[in-house]
């Protein structure tokens, strides 16, 4: 999830190498509504159970998902249109590193309520990354019923500093 100091018009910036992007965006949920809904409807709607995580094909949080599998009616076990099946990583380029945080700030006048996600991914190349992800939930998401994006930003992460040295050095030398 290093950069090879490669942006992905193919031009080299030599104080990236070995740093990574950070992609953060605050995305908020209508919770008063999610929670009207029942709870199988909400496992469908990520994929994965709400006790243990697990895909709705396993039992446990790291079991494999197959998105293959079909119930007694022929329905597919895990929608095609649930968050996990839209979101899951398809190709090694689509690698990145998810570190969500909550937040529940108090309401503003007229509101229910005022809760959400701080998302936020690392990786080496947000273009290659997560631009195709994103895209595939715009399109699609059955989880887009309950969220708003507020705000979305891209940051340089450099490398770390070299021994007696300091971060983003990299950026002043020649
Ligand atoms: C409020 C917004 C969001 C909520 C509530 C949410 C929730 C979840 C949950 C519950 C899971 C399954 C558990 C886990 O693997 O962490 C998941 C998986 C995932 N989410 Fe999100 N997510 C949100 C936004 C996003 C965004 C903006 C992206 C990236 C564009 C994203 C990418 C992913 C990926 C890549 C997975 C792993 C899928 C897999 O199991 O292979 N999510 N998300």
């Amino acid at each position: 999830l290093f950069s090879d100091g490669r942006s992905s018009d193919g031009q080299v910036q030599r104080w990236m190498r070995g740093g990574s992007s950070l992609v953060l965006r605050r995305i908020r949920m209508t919770l008063d509504t999610w929670e009207q809904i029942d709870r199988t409807s909400r496992e469908l709607s990520v994929g994965r159970t709400l006790d243990t995580g697990a895909p709705l094909t396993g039992t446990a949080e790291g079991d494999p998902a197959d998105f293959e599998a079909v119930d007694e009616v022929g329905l597919p076990v895990i929608p095609p249109e649930s968050h996990m099946a839209r979101a899951r990583q398809r190709n090694r380029g689509e690698a990145m590193l998810r570190r969500p945080y909550n937040y529940d700030d108090p309401p503003e006048r007229g509101e229910i309520s005022n809760s959400g996600l701080i998302f936020a991914a690392y990786m080496a190349d947000p273009v290659r990354t997560y631009v195709p992800v994103q895209q595939r939930l715009a399109e699609q998401d059955a989880l887009n019923t309950w969220t708003i994006p507020i705000g979305s930003a891209v940051f340089t992460l450099p490398p770390g500093a070299p021994e007696g040295g300091y971060v983003g050095q990299g950026l002043f030398e020649g």
